[in-house]
């Protein structure tokens, strides 16, 4: 049996087996598409379209694509396929976008910082010690599970190879759409490092939780040379010690670097504590209904202004919902009491607001705009992360004995755009607390690292940290149950 696949202009085609799964098959045949939820069907993002043969559409199908069905559109892991197909795909492709940062840099040669993180890889150049050009794109590991667990899980089953060197081949598309540099720094949690050094991550998913490496490293890829900021333990890496680079040595602090994992520093006195709990990718805006990475008309902010207003990035035409837009609106729905205690939507008919925001709840969930909304869903999964973080950081101080400093520092591509108040209300951090907001704070580590002085503070400053085992133990299911609610 033959199956073509259309990419852009570029046709592929594939012999396969009657009832062969259509994800399975792309992937196998190096045509990745997303696929947060590695093809448990719950995600909704792995959407292709039929151009031949076109299967029935599945109910979940009709649910999540509407009027995309009688366009061909279906959910590429949900569909075997029994009859010579023809399917259009969108490739990941990179893309370009501002990023501010302060740079150190020794000398005026080309550099390029890179963060990998476990949903979005971000990179920016550096010439003559300033940002010249940025770029993002989707890792193409997620067409193999959302997080660092389910990579490893799939890495277990012989997919190593593949990992790693989709991995290296997304880091090789980066460096040719900028320039090649001098050196370059790569900050990212030990698993996708061990991906990208080609060591087996398997140790870092089994007790008692080891990284194939720890420390600082300096290396080749593709003829560059490379620093890699130090590795702490499994789940803290170097995008979380290039953020000490950011970080204030002269005062109390808490560190959050929100992703896919949340990970703490907690600085009092001369003492460095660090930890890490799972949070989920739902403020990386992949695995919620609508999500959508940090592009051209994603939702970045939500507000009301004699009416609901959606901010999109670029002011473009609304096409999804971002890890920002999220925490924004979940934040203004509470304080309308749309979204009530336990994270419910509510009715119409139960809701104290102005008309205007009342008429917006649908059966589908919270009206935002055209046809995109917050689903009950989507919160749901907010709520994952948010019971996480509070619980992680509340067992960290317990264990260690220490109270919460007032300075809090936090880190994640989703917190640019955010206000304290949006924090606060959305209930993302149940805490008060003087914050401050550093974007993506590995990336922006990352770029400072180009200067001996800032290694060597960095280096230095790691070799403090000790590591905080959390979310393992009892107490702390106990509290992120507790911690759900609102
Ligand atoms: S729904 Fe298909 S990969 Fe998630």
């Amino acid at each position: 049996m033959k199956l073509t696949v259309k990419i852009k202009d570029q046709i592929k085609q594939i012999q396969l087996n009657k009832g062969d799964n259509l994800l399975k098959i792309l992937h196998s045949n190096g045509i990745f598409i997303n696929a947060y939820c590695g093809g448990k069907g719950i995600c909704k993002k792995c959407i292709v379209r039929f151009l031949e043969n076109t299967p029935e559409p599945l109910k979940i199908e009709k649910e999540a694509l509407a009027d995309k069905i009688e366009e061909g559109y279906r959910l590429a892991c949900l569909h075997n396929i029994e009859k010579d197909a023809t399917v259009e795909i969108e490739a990941l492709k990179p893309i370009f976008s501002d990023f501010l940062a302060n740079v150190c840099c020794d000398d005026d040669k080309t550099h390029i910082a890179i963060d990998i993180g476990t949903t979005t890889i971000a990179a920016a150049m550096v010439e003559n010690k300033k940002i010249t050009n940025s770029i993002s794109l989707l890792n193409p590991q997620i067409a193999f599970g959302g997080d660092v667990i389910s990579r490893i899980a799939s890495s277990n089953e012989g997919n190593f190879n593949t990992l790693s060197s989709i991995l290296k081949d997304s880091i090789n598309d980066i460096i040719s759409s900028l320039k090649k540099p001098s050196s370059m720094v790569i900050c990212a949690n030990p698993t996708m490092l061990s991906f990208f050094l080609g060591l087996n991550p398997k140790s870092i998913g089994e007790y008692p939780y080891t990284p194939p490496f720890k420390g600082s490293l300096t290396t080749q890829f593709s003829d560059i040379d490379i620093y890699i900021p130090p590795v702490i333990g499994a789940f803290v890496g170097s995008d979380i010690t290039s953020a000490l680079s950011l970080l204030p040595e002269n005062e109390d602090f808490l560190f959050i670097d929100i992703g896919t994992n949340c990970e703490f520093i907690l600085k009092i006195k001369d003492n460095y504590f660090s930890s890490s709990v799972p949070a989920g990718p739902a403020l990386e805006g992949t695995n919620i209904d609508y999500g959508s990475i940090a592009q051209n008309g994603a939702i970045y902010k939500v507000s009301f202004e004699n009416g609901i207003k959606v901010y999109t990035i670029n002011n473009k035409k609304p096409t999804g919902i971002t890890g920002s837009g999220l925490i924004s609106v979940i934040a203004l729905l509470r304080k309308f009491g749309i979204i009530d205690k336990t994270g419910r939507l509510v009715e119409p008919w139960e809701a104290e607001a102005p008309f205007s925001i009342i008429n917006r709840i649908k059966g589908k969930g919270f009206l935002l705009t055209d046809d995109i909304y917050l689903t009950q869903n989507s919160i749901r999964n907010f709520q994952l992360v948010k019971a996480s973080l509070n619980a992680g950081l509340e067992l960290l101080l317990k264990k260690i004995g220490q109270k919460l400093p007032n300075k809090i520092f936090i880190g994640g591509g989703f917190s640019k755009s955010l206000s304290r108040d949006e924090i606060i209300n959305s209930g993302l951090l149940s805490f008060e607390g003087e914050f401050v907001m550093l974007q993506n704070s590995s990336l922006a580590g990352g770029l400072r690292l180009f200067c001996l002085k800032e290694r060597e503070k960095v280096e230095r400053l790691s070799k403090k940290i000790k590591y905080i085992e959390i979310a393992n133990e009892a107490d702390f299911e106990r509290l992120y149950i507790k911690k759900m609610d609102f």
